[in-house]
C-alpha cells in the first residue's frame, strides 16, 4: 500500500508535529510505500507576500524530519515544486472542479475569517485542495496520515478522483485518511500549539530555551500558593499536559498536584527537565545534519517521485485525448 504525507513548508517543526504525526510516520516506513512531501507552493497560498525564507524553511523541515527518525532509503522524501507535474495534474483538475465544491470548504473558511480575507481571497488559496488533490492522486496514495483538521481537503481529493475517474478513466483509487490517536499538545499559552501563535516548543530548542518556555506556561489559575490544591485535569493546565507525555510517573505527579505537595514551580521544572531529556536526541541528530546533505537527499527523493508521477501524467493525458 502507498501512502503520501505532507506538510507545508512554514519552518521549524514543533512537539505538537513530533507527537502529533512525525513518530506516527516513522512506524509507517516500515510497513508501506511512503511519499512525504515539502508543500512549498502550498506555502504560497497564504505566505506569498514573503517568500525570502522559504528555501530556509525547506531545508530546516527536512532537517526536522530526519531527525525524527524519517529515513531517505526508507521513503521517498522531495519538495512539491521540484516535480513539475503537480502544476499540470492540478491545472487539468481545475478544469473538473465546480467552484462552490472550493468555496464550502470549511478550512477555507476558518482562514477568511482568522486572516480577515473577506473578499480578498486569492484564485491558489481557493484551489489549495486542487492542489493537495494533485499531490495525492499523482502517487496513487490510497491511505494519507494527516491531522483531523486536513479530513475536509481529503474528502474533495475523494470526490475529484470519482469525478475523473467517471468522466475518463479509472486512473485514481480513493484515498483514505488514517487517523492516529495522539495526544493533545497544547502551545505554552494554553491555546493549540502553533507557529504562527509563538507558543511552541520546538524539537531544535536547547534545555534553557525549554526550561524559560514551561516557567512561563500556563498553569491552574486556582493554585497560587505551594500548597494550594490544583485540579490538573480540569483547569487546563499546560504543564500537566507536558508531563503526560514526557514524564514516566506522571500519575504520582498528579495525586501530588491535587494533594497540595507539589508546587507549580517545581513541577515546572521537572516538565523541562524531562522535556529536554526527550528531545536531546532529536535535537543532538539535527545538529549534525549539514545543510549539503539535505539538499542531496530531496535531489535523489524529489527524481524518485517524478518518476512516478510523470507515469501518472502519462496516464491521464491518454485518458483525456490530449496531445
Ligand atoms: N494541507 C496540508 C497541511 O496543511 C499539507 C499538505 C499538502 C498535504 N499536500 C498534502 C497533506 C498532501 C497530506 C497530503 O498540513
Amino acid at each position: 500500500m502507498r501512502i503520501l504525507s505532507g506538510y507545508r513548508a512554514t519552518g521549524k517543526i514543533h512537539i505538537g508535529n513530533l507527537f502529533g504525526s512525525l513518530i506516527n510516520w516513522t512506524k509507517l516506513q516500515d510497513k508501506y510505500e511512503c511519499f512525504f512531501e515539502i508543500a512549498d507552493w502550498h506555502a504560497l497560498t497564504t505566505g506569498y507576500n514573503n517568500t525570502r525564507e522559504l528555501k530556509k524553511y525547506i531545508v530546516e523541515m527536512t532537517k526536522d524530519w530526519l531527525a525524527c527518525g524519517i529515513s531517505e532509503t526508507k521513503s521517498t522524501i522531495f519538495v512539491q515544486s521540484s516535480v513539475k507535474e503537480h502544476a499540470e495534474l492540478y491545472l487539468l483538475f481545475s478544469m473538473i472542479v465546480p467552484v462552490p465544491w472550493l468555496e464550502r470548504n470549511p478550512t477555507l473558511k476558518e482562514q477568511i475569517r482568522d486572516l480577515h480575507l473577506q473578499g480578498k481571497v486569492n484564485y491558489g488559496l481557493l484551489g489549495y485542495p486542487v492542489l493537495q488533490a494533485a499531490d495525492i492522486l499523482i502517487y496513487k496514495a490510497e491511505k494519507v496520515p494527516v491531522g483531523e483538521d486536513q479530513l475536509a481537503h481529503l474528502e474533495l481529493s475523494r470526490e475529484i478522483a470519482r469525478r475523473f475517474n467517471s468522466l475518463f478513466s479509472p486512473i485514481f483509487p480513493e484515498p483514505e485518511p488514517m487517523l492516529t490517536a495522539s495526544p493533545r499538545i497544547p502551545g505554552i499559552d494554553g491555546r493549540k500549539m502553533s507557529k504562527s501563535l509563538g507558543n511552541s516548543i520546538l524539537v531544535e530548542d536547547d534545555e534553557e530555551t525549554i526550561r524559560e518556555k514551561i516557567m512561563s506556561a500556563y498553569t491552574d489559575p486556582e493554585k497560587i500558593y505551594k500548597g494550594d490544591k490544583g485540579h490538573p485535569d480540569k483547569s487546563g493546565c499546560v504543564v500537566f499536559a507536558y508531563h503526560k507525555i514526557v514524564s514516566e510517573n506522571w500519575e504520582g505527579i498528579k495525586e501530588d498536584c491535587i494533594s497540595g505537595k507539589l508546587g507549580c514551580v517545581d513541577c515546572k521544572k521537572g516538565a523541562s527537565r524531562n522535556m529536554a531529556e526527550l528531545l536531546g536526541p532529536y535535537r543532538e541528530r539535527r545538529l549534525n545534519i549539514k545543510d549539503e546533505r539535505v539538499c542531496e537527499i530531496l535531489e535523489d527523493g524529489s527524481k524518485k517521485a517524478q518518476v512516478f508521477a510523470s507515469q501518472t501524467l502519462e496516464e491521464v493525458r491518454k485518458a483525456m485525448n490530449l496531445w
